[in-house]
């Protein structure tokens, strides 16, 4: 069986003190032990969270670069999430897709740099409203992937977050069947053009407005393996997404 994983992904938000005082309350809060917990803070509060974060829970980034260190300006190396103690990254979210116009090769190619270097990633791919109505979400998602095939052979430590951008930050979560519809369509693809045992193993989670509502339901989906969670991830209410596989 595969071990349920729950991110969270706090974007441009936070500050100090309130990082600390986040990572204080999911500290001490009663956990699900069977549940893996993830957190990503922007990069200049990477070193706080790991400070503050108690083991097993592990730090995220959001972005890495795919250049080993080097004249970068602005970009951070694997070899420094590595030696920060950074376990995992994640790639490929649609607001860099999109706000910082990063393409599906460019994804690729970091998400290798980072699983060369051993940093666990978060892989990211979604669809827009316009291509889910004109019914592409499936090609769109599996071009992402795709793209990281052509770069990637050990595929051990992806987990894969399906984020359809139009449930990101809208407050419109997908339904339990049409998420679960693209994560077993993505796992299909996986036993195709992977392998059965990657299509078995890998963690398909969802994103896109998950809330301490919504989850149970979209938890008790076959093929949905956790959650990546924005904007209830700076809230409390963060932990009983932790715990909605209980
Ligand atoms: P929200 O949970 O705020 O919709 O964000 C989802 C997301 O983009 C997580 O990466």
């Amino acid at each position: 069986p595969r071990q349920f994983f729950v991110g969270g992904n706090f974007k441009m938000n936070g500050s100090v003190d309130t990082i600390k005082k986040i990572i204080n309350h999911i500290n001490d809060a009663e956990k699900d032990p069977n549940t893996e917990v993830v957190i990503a803070p922007p990069a200049l509060y990477l070193l706080l969270a790991r400070e503050h974060l108690k083991a097993p829970l592990e730090v995220a980034a959001q972005n890495v670069f795919d250049k080993p260190n080097g004249a970068f300006t602005g970009e951070i190396s694997v070899d420094q999430l590595k030696d920060s103690n950074i376990t995992w990254t994640l790639l490929g979210h649609s607001e860099r897709r999109v706000v910082l116009q990063e393409d599906d090769q460019f994804v690729a190619s970091k998400t290798k740099a980072a699983l060369d270097g051993g940093i666990g990633v978060i892989f990211c791919c979604g669809e827009t409203l316009e291509q889910r109505e004109s019914g592409e979400t499936v090609k769109v998602v599996t071009t992402q992937l795709a793209a990281v095939k052509e770069k990637v052979q050990d595929w051990s430590k992806i987990v894969i977050a399906y984020e359809p951008i139009w449930a990101i930050g809208t407050g419109k979560v997908a339904s339990t069947e049409q998420a679960q519809e693209v994560h077993a369509a993505i796992r299909e693809w996986l036993k195709k053009e992977v392998s059965e045992k990657v299509a078995e193993e890998t963690r398909i989670i969802y994103g896109g407005s998950v809330s301490e509502k919504n989850c149970k339901d979209l938890s008790k989906q076959p093929d949905i393996d956790g959650f990546l969670v924005g904007g209830a991830s700076l809230k409390p209410a963060f932990v009983d997404i932790i715990n909605s596989h209980l």
